[in-house]
């Protein structure tokens, strides 16, 4: 069977398999400290992050062990990661500039549900000529992206080459093997995900899309399922593999939406591309944003393309 080192052996660059084995040697560390859980990974730092939110101490320890992990790789010239307002630089001359949200979902770490770790790669190119112009750029120009799911098994989802590859974490050969070849979104699914404790605080037309998904067919049957575990990765995750919109609208509480453009959202959408699924922020393809700064909020709507379609529809007022 294949694993990340075989299976990229030949098909990537050098420098890209020698990123993807960090990612798997940090990833696995994480997993052994999420496995034993305990007093050391529950619970808050008591300190906040840039954003104001509270910093739980399995943030701190992912992003370290992902910082440390890329600091041993001279392939990597900087790190952008949601928990550090700087970016770190590694090696003026190494060839990739990842961004990152080391440990998402973390309002899920004390209680045991799926959490999640996400990765965006740029080539360092002519636009970073100052480290900090580095990840301002369109999500479209990613080389590649990844995420771990940490669920009821561990996963390597990447979106590479126009594919999308997932693999399972085989925790005595403290490896990931090639498990999901060519992952598809679904064209159509079923389920949507979104926190509906916003309802009172986001646009009508989501609203009046959340209502169509709830109408019962002729038999009195309801048509879709809700679904929203609260790890953007997870929610993500599932409906990829069994067709499904998330949608995390601009709320009253977050105007500009709630999720990080730049180590959340492109990546899961580079992904959904490249699973043919769609993301859009409401008016434009996530992926044709030019973020502003480095750590941007944003709207984000991702999933099964007629799903998505079917969402915009209301905000063309076409008839459903
Ligand atoms: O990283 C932000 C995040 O934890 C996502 O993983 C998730 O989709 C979202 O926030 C959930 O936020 P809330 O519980 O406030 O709706
Ligand atoms: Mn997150």
């Amino acid at each position: 069977m294949n694993c990340l080192n075989t299976f990229f052996g030949n098909k990537v660059e050098k420098s890209v398999l020698s990123i993807i084995l960090s990612v798997e040697k940090a990833s696995i560390l994480l997993n052994e400290k999420l496995l034993n859980g305990g007093s050391e990974i529950h619970g808050s730092t008591g300190n906040k992050n840039v954003q104001g939110e509270k910093v739980q101490k399995l943030d701190i320890i992912a992003h370290n062990l992902f910082e440390k992990e890329f600091r041993s790789n001279n392939n990597i010239h900087s790190v952008l990661s949601e928990e550090k307002e700087e970016i770190i630089n590694l090696n003026n001359s190494g060839e990739y500039l990842i961004a990152m949200d080391p440990l998402d979902g973390s309002s899920n770490i004390d209680v045991n549900i799926p959490v999640g770790s996400i990765f965006s790669f740029f080539k360092n190119d002519a636009h970073s000529n100052s480290a900090n112009e580095g990840f301002l750029r369109k999500g479209k120009e990613q080389s590649f992206a990844a995420y771990i799911i940490y669920g009821t098994a561990t996963m390597f989802v990447i979106g590479i080459n126009e594919n999308v590859y997932g693999f399972t974490l085989n925790v005595k050969k403290e490896k990931y093997f090639l498990t999901h070849k060519n992952i598809i979104i679904p064209e159509e699914g079923l389920i949507f995900s979104i926190n509906e404790g916003n309802n009172n605080g986001i646009d009508k037309e989501i609203l009046n899309y959340l209502k169509y998904c709830k109408k019962l067919n002729n038999q009195g049957r309801r048509t879709h399922t809700a679904r929203f575990i609260g790890s953007l990765v997870a929610d993500f995750h599932r409906n990829m593999l069994k067709g499904g919109i998330f949608i995390y609208p601009n709320t009253a509480d977050k105007p500009k939406g709630q999720l990080r453009l730049i180590y959340e959202c492109n990546p899961i959408a580079l992904i959904a591309l490249y699973a043919k699924g769609k993301s859009l922020n409401k008016s434009e393809d996530i992926l044709e944003v030019y973020p502003k700064n480095n750590h941007e909020r944003t709207s984000f709507i991702v999933g099964s393309k007629r799903m998505v379609n079917q969402l915009m529809s209301f905000y063309k007022n076409e008839p459903n």
